[in-house]
């Protein structure tokens, strides 16, 4: 039997926009293995946290799962029951919101939006939930604990009011954390701390977590696994090393390309992403790939493997 935690197998998700629709995940296949750190790359737009929502089930009003499938802890999800849905992204998913300022109640202080968490998901006592809510905020390092229980979110910095939603995410105790871009607007310093306390809870817990990042750089030994997205779709997926050291995919090559080098000219990649109301044919990288071939131009490639863990959507193999 495997010992994925998640498996999501060609998941879709449309975007109403009114007189137009977009496909804003297109065929999304992934699986997570218990306690493993997946990274998920891509540029701005290319649906990294639109497939997050999908499997969280957090998408917006607008949107809509139209077709795939999740297992989740040997559950499979069906996906058109709300309810069920709901219960298992409470409890057992949990996902911190790419702007944790925002995400927070500016009315409640911080020990009491934990302390509900606990109340809702735990079903603990006021006087249980309090405490249960000071030792959350002593695991994510707000210390002393009775201080910041104490505060709101508006007197907190940025990186301390990321701590609070982690650690309001793991008052529920769940199997998966996904955090959207928890370090986005965080000093180089903060961002690390935050990235230490995730790689903490995820040893600690055996909590398998999925961070959606721009930050490549950081993640070599942060996550076990890398997928890099592009238009909605996963472009290459394997282990880090792989992706970080042998790269298959013309657009994660680039990605990488982009990374700052010592005595070297800043770099970026030519072009832009893609309108997803108006993708191109083929590849949806094809405009902006150097080694495009006319079949690019065609039809979209299917993912080929390189390795037991590594596959890429690319004729190039
Ligand atoms: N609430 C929404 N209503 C309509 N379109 C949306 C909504 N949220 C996202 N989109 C669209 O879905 C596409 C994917 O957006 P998404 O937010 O998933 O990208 P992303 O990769 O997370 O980008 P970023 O790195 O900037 O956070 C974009 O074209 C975006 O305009
Ligand atoms: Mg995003």
């Amino acid at each position: 039997m495997s010992n994925n935690l998640l498996q999501v197998d060609k998941l879709n998700t449309k975007i109403f926009h009114g007189d137009y629709t977009v496909d804003a995940v297109c065929d999304l296949s992934l699986e997570l293995k218990e306690k493993e750190i997946l990274a998920i790359i891509g540029e701005s737009g290319c649906g990294k946290t639109m497939s997050m929502l999908s499997i969280a089930n957090l998408i917006p009003q607008n949107a809509k799962v139209v077709s795939g499938q999740i297992i989740f802890n040997s559950k499979k999800l069906n996906i058109s029951d709300e309810k069920e849905l709901q219960d298992i992204r409470g409890s057992q998913i949990s996902y911190v919101f790419q702007d944790a300022t925002a995400s927070l109640n500016p009315i409640f202080t911080i020990g009491e939006q934990i302390k509900e968490m606990f109340i809702a998901h735990n079903c603990f006592s006021p006087n249980k939930a309090k405490e249960s809510a000071s030792k959350v905020l002593e695991l994510v390092n707000l210390k002393p604990a009775q201080k910041y229980y104490n505060y709101y979110p508006h007197q907190l910095s940025g990186g301390m009011n990321q701590k609070a939603m982690i650690a309001i995410a793991v008052a529920s105790k769940p199997k998966l954390l996904i955090a959207d871009e928890p370090t986005n607007s965080l000093d180089r310093i903060t961002e690390i701390t935050i990235l230490k306390l995730l790689k903490k809870l995820n040893a600690e817990f055996n909590l398998s977590i999925i961070l959606i990042t721009h930050n490549i750089s950081l993640i070599e030994n942060f996550a076990d696994t890398i997928a890099i997205m592009y238009a909605g779709r996963i472009m290459e997926k394997g282990l880090s090393q792989e992706i970080l050291h042998s790269p298959k995919h013309p657009y994660t090559k680039a990605l990488l390309d982009c990374l700052p080098k010592k005595g070297k000219e800043l770099n970026a990649i030519k072009g832009s992403v893609p309108n997803l109301a108006k993708l191109p044919s083929g590849c949806k990288f094809h405009p902006r790939c150097p080694y495009v071939m006319e079949k690019c131009l065609k039809d979209e490639p299917d993912f080929v493997k390189i390795s037991q863990e590594h596959s890429v959507k690319c004729y190039l193999q």
